[in-house]
């Protein structure tokens, strides 16, 4: 009888508690929240565990799987249990992907590097962001054999647009991911009442500042008009920062004009907002990859992604942080499994904290879930070894959960299995 990755991480966790030494990466969904609150700073927390508005969607999108409930079936031998899944010609141990999170260095200094490693450790693929902390090249590097896919933000300048999908074929991605509900930024309050975007210090353009169109672009940019802030402690540790994240030493520039004009780009070019699905067709000419789109809420958005030849849907609110009063995203996701009907792979976010709701999501159609915040509290608490404790956790309980439902593979999981 094989012991099934479930038993194994419990019993490892309660040996060690034989020696009375405890997870220093909370098994508890809130407790793990509550342990990374107290590591991170305000403005770090405010970005990661913030959303749109009154946080309505936020808490929308944990409540909502309480109304899902599982129905446990006994005397079935699941003694052999297999929680693998086929996505995009890999076979994954279990149905999770690392969800694509901006802003990582918020989180700890190793940032993108210390999410890859524990993706490489685990071979859960991670599906590489636009506003990560790192270049897509060094990430690649540090997965290697384990599955990428890579986010797209669609730039106001489709010449950065080709490059970063370029680039992304070149680090042997999958798919591209285009994600479609942040064509402008939520309205985060708790971002807002700190008057705080990472980006205007330059935390979070590193696919940007390390692509040779866009740093063509940002050099090329005339003086900015706009006056030289007041040379306040604030103001002093902003230019540094951007400074330092851009590529080259420090000193060269913080005399150079160059930093604050990639800044400056990137505001300019992040995104636009009158794209619509005919659109699409031309990221098809620019790359054979297959092309996800992430963000669905609406069966009839899925109806018109299928039109248009989408190859993958990511059913996704953002995590909340995008429409407040939003519907919750599990309670989209039933809709559009019925429209899809197979055709091509539904993923799921928005919610996600234990192998329970992974469990839910994939009754519910999903074929696989992306990973959101507890990831990124695992990181603040532990780098790389948080990150990978807190895979572990929920792929054991997804493991335990299916064997007391009563289900030997993730195909067996149906609505059936719900009440
Ligand atoms: C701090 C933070 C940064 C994010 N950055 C991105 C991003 O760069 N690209 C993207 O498509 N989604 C981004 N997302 C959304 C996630 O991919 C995912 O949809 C969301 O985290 C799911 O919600 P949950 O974490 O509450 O489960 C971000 C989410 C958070 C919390």
């Amino acid at each position: 009888m094989s012991e099934g990755l479930g038993r194994q991480i419990q019993g490892k966790i309660y040996r060690a508690g034989l020696f009375g030494r405890q997870p220093v990466v909370p098994v508890e969904p809130e407790v793990l929240a509550d342990a990374a609150h107290r590591m991170l700073s305000a403005e770090a927390w405010a970005y990661v565990a913030g959303g749109a508005g009154q946080h309505r969607t936020v808490a929308a999108n944990t409540d909502a799987f309480g109304r899902y409930r599982i129905n446990p079936r006994m005397l079935v031998d699941v003694s052999d249990r297999d929680t693998s899944v086929e996505l995009l010609g890999h076979t994954l141990a279990n149905p999770l992907l690392l969800a694509p999170i901006g802003v990582l260095e918020m989180a700890h200094p190793d940032a993108d590097h210390a999410v890859a490693e524990a993706a490489s450790r685990t071979g859960v693929p991670m599906v590489i962001s636009t506003q990560a902390s790192v270049p897509m090249e060094e990430t690649a590097q540090a997965l290697g054999s384990t599955p990428r896919l890579f986010q797209l933000y669609w730039s106001s300048n489709e010449d950065v647009v080709a490059s970063f999908v370029k680039r992304a074929e070149a680090i042997g991605a999958s798919a591209v991911v285009v994600t479609l509900d942040t064509h402008v930024l939520g309205w985060r309050t708790r971002d807002l009442d700190l008057g705080y975007l990472p980006f205007g210090r330059g935390e979070g353009i590193a696919q940007y500042t390390s692509d040779p169109v866009f740093r063509a672009l940002a050099e090329s940019r005339p003086p900015s008009n706009e006056p030289t802030p007041r040379p306040t402690v604030a103001a002093v540790k902003s230019l540094v920062s951007i400074a330092r994240h851009y590529p080259g030493s420090l000193r060269d520039n913080l005399r150079s004009p160059v930093p604050r004009a990639a800044v400056e780009t990137f505001l300019d070019v992040f995104s636009r907002s009158d794209l619509t699905w005919d659109d699409l067709a031309r990221l098809r000419t620019m790359t054979s990859l297959p092309i996800f789109v992430k963000g669905l809420q609406h069966p009839d958005d899925a109806r018109l992604a299928l039109d248009h030849g989408v190859n993958g849907i990511v059913v996704s609110n953002h995590g909340g942080r995008q429409v407040d009063n939003a519907i919750a995203s599990i309670d989209a996701l039933p809709g559009i499994v019925e429209v899809v009907a197979g055709r091509v792979p539904v993923l799921f976010d928005s919610g996600i904290r234990s192998g329970a709701d992974v469990f839910v999501a994939l009754a519910l159609g999903a074929d696989a879930v992306l990973l959101g915040r507890p990831y990124v509290y695992g990181l603040a608490l532990a780098g790389a070894e948080g990150v990978q404790a807190v895979l572990e956790h929920i792929a054991a309980e997804l493991d335990l959960t299916m064997a007391l439902a009563g289900v030997k593979s993730i195909a067996e999981i149906t609505r059936d299995t719900l009440v």
